[in-house]
């Protein structure tokens, strides 16, 4: 028994532990390695509005706020978005005290380099480069390491999470505990804690293109569902304009190279095959218009054209572009790609999941003592479309809030009301899967039925279809479950189809169109969906 059980090892999960350790034992689980998470993989970097004198003159929390707001199109939580705005500095501050390294101005040593990212009014974005992710991840990762109180423990999947309800009490829904399966022997354990903080990251892996890694797999969201919780606005999945397209990919990681919206920041322009610079005759910000919009500017582009594609133009950057984007630039050259040769080729692809487990301000779920952080959560902080460069911001602050309001309601050694005892792990069958086929096709299929029927722009009738096909995808994933010994593949397919279902059914409930839910259907914005979508299983 931990004081703290933390699922989840990228900002959200790791900030926490660093700090919830000075107040009594954490463990964290993470089912692969601690460096893979989405965390690792981001490029652009961090928004905060910084004390005077370090930030950009012009530049405000006001402004912040605005922009974030105008992103989310209408549907953001205003106090949400000003407190965590308000934090942003402080989490600069915890971040560079725990290592990490961020760019300082090449005029002035004293200040950090800020760059812009679309939907932004002001340079406000803090990076490492172009691998941003991977400094705040390794640091985070060294500083658990050193950190008394903390047990990591790699390849430990959560299967579910266990609560007084799932046990049978109407009356007194607290969390327990998760059921973990450690991957190298597959071995199921109970680990209990009264405090569970989930930060397991989002949903990508639920598209057949996408910018996340292969952990992305909608898990913490499908426990939270099945464990009760409330989740909101499943429909706003949003896509990145910018993901390289590469036809002769052979490697999920090929097929998903993110080319980060700083590269637009800093002056690159999206351009179809004649040059044109289309995404101006849709927004007047042109290519540093908010996700949503670019993002259908090109879907609409690439079906008016025939195109598979468009291209990303660098050459207004020269020389910076090596310089302030060397990761992107070798990678791409490992693709056989030079980017100060030709434009590069983009596709939009499926990146972040908008909302979530539905929390408050604390981080707190509808189930007590569950606390969701980071991009598992829906605060109220992205509304209908996250703003650039928001997420990292979001993962460390809410991290931070959570852990006071755990220490205010029920701090370790306050005593917990005695536990129902947990039944241990029934597995349905010890055979191994005889024919992965069967499993392989099913991820396949999943993966290109939202693909084709729940993507940038949607309409009531693929919804349907795709609604039809999970039916039938999550009658077999039943079959899986409780026919064959379990495995990670099983156990994310079964997390990736409910996901995937929330997603549907949120996209069918919203007649409307607005910021990442585009439907043909419904081709305008409308008043009396100013609300969240909110879905809880009873
Ligand atoms: P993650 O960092 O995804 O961590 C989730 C963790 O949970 C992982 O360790 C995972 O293995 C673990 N986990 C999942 N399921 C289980 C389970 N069942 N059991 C145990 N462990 C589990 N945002 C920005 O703000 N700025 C950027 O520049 C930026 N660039 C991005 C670039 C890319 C390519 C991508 C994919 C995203 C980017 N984002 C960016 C978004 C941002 O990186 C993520 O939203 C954020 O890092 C999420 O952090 P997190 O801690 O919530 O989840
Ligand atoms: C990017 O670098 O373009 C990704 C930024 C983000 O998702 O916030």
């Amino acid at each position: 028994m931990s004081d703290f059980l933390v699922i989840g090892s990228g900002v959200a999960g790791l900030s926490f532990a660093i700090k919830a350790a000075e107040h009594g034992s954490v463990t964290v689980i993470t089912k692969g390695k601690l460096l893979e998470s989405n965390t690792a993989w981001a490029q652009g970097g961090i928004s905060a509005v910084l004390p005077h004198g370090l930030r950009d003159p012009d530049d405000t929390c006001e402004k912040h706020v605005s922009d974030t707001l105008d992103a989310g199109a209408g549907l953001c939580n205003e106090e949400v978005v000003r407190v965590i705005i308000d934090e942003g500095a402080e989490t600069i501050d915890e971040l560079v005290t725990w290592g990490t390294d961020f760019d300082k101005d090449n005029d002035d040593p004293e200040r950090y380099s800020l760059g812009k990212e679309g939907g932004h009014s002001e340079r406000r974005v803090l990076h490492a480069k172009d691998t941003t992710g991977r400094e705040i991840a390794t640091s985070l990762v060294e500083t658990a390491k050193q950190t008394k109180n903390i047990t990591l423990l790699e390849d430990h999947y959560a299967i579910d999470l266990i609560t007084t309800g799932k046990l049978g009490s109407v009356t007194d829904d607290r969390i327990l505990g998760a059921y973990v399966l450690e991957t190298k022997t597959g071995e199921v354990r109970v680990m209990e804690s009264p405090r569970v903080i989930l930060a397991t990251g989002g949903c990508g892996k639920t598209y057949l293109y996408t910018t996340n890694p292969d952990s992305a797999t909608g898990d913490g969201l499908a426990m939270s569902w099945r464990a009760g919780a409330s989740i909101a606005n499943m429909e706003f999945i949003q896509f990145h304009p910018t993901c390289f397209y590469n036809p002769a990919a052979t490697g999920p990681e090929a097929r998903s190279f993110l080319v980060s919206e700083a590269v637009r920041g800093e002056g690159a322009v999206l351009i179809n095959g004649e040059g044109h610079q289309f995404v101006n005759d849709h927004d007047p910000r042109g290519s540093l218009a908010p996700r949503d919009i670019v993002a259908r500017a090109i879907d609409t582009e690439i079906k008016r054209t025939g195109a598979p594609c468009v291209f990303l133009d660098v050459s207004p950057l020269g020389e910076t572009f090596t310089e302030r984007f060397p990761f992107i630039h070798e990678t791409l050259l490992g693709y056989g790609h030079n980017a100060l040769e030709k434009p590069i080729p983009v596709v939009p692809a499926a990146h972040y999941q908008c909302g979530g487990v539905v929390t408050d301000l604390h981080g707190k779920s509808t189930i007590r003592g569950l606390y969701a952080v980071g991009e598992v959560a829906c605060t109220g902080l992205h509304g209908a479309n996250r703003l650039a460069s928001n997420s990292l911001l979001e993962g460390n602050v809410m991290a931070r809030r959570a852990l006071a309001e755990i220490m205010r309601l029920y701090p370790p050694g306050k005593e917990v009301p005695s536990s129902p005892e947990i039944p241990k792990w029934e597995s349905g069958n010890a055979a191994p899967p005889d024919e992965l086929v069967n499993i392989y096709h099913a991820w396949d299929e999943l993966r290109r039925t939202l693909q084709d029927y729940v993507s940038i722009v949607r309409t009531d009738n693929r919804l349907r279809r795709a609604g039809y096909r999970l039916k039938n995808l999550s009658r077999e994933v039943k079959e899986f479950y409780w026919g064959y010994t379990l495995t990670p593949d099983i156990l994310e397919l079964r997390n990736l189809v409910a996901t995937a279902s929330l997603i549907v059914d949120s996209a069918l409930l919203r007649k409307e169109s607005r910021g990442s839910h585009h439907t043909l259907d419904y081709p305008g914005r409308e008043e009396r969906f100013d609300q969240d979508t909110v879905l809880r299983r009873f």
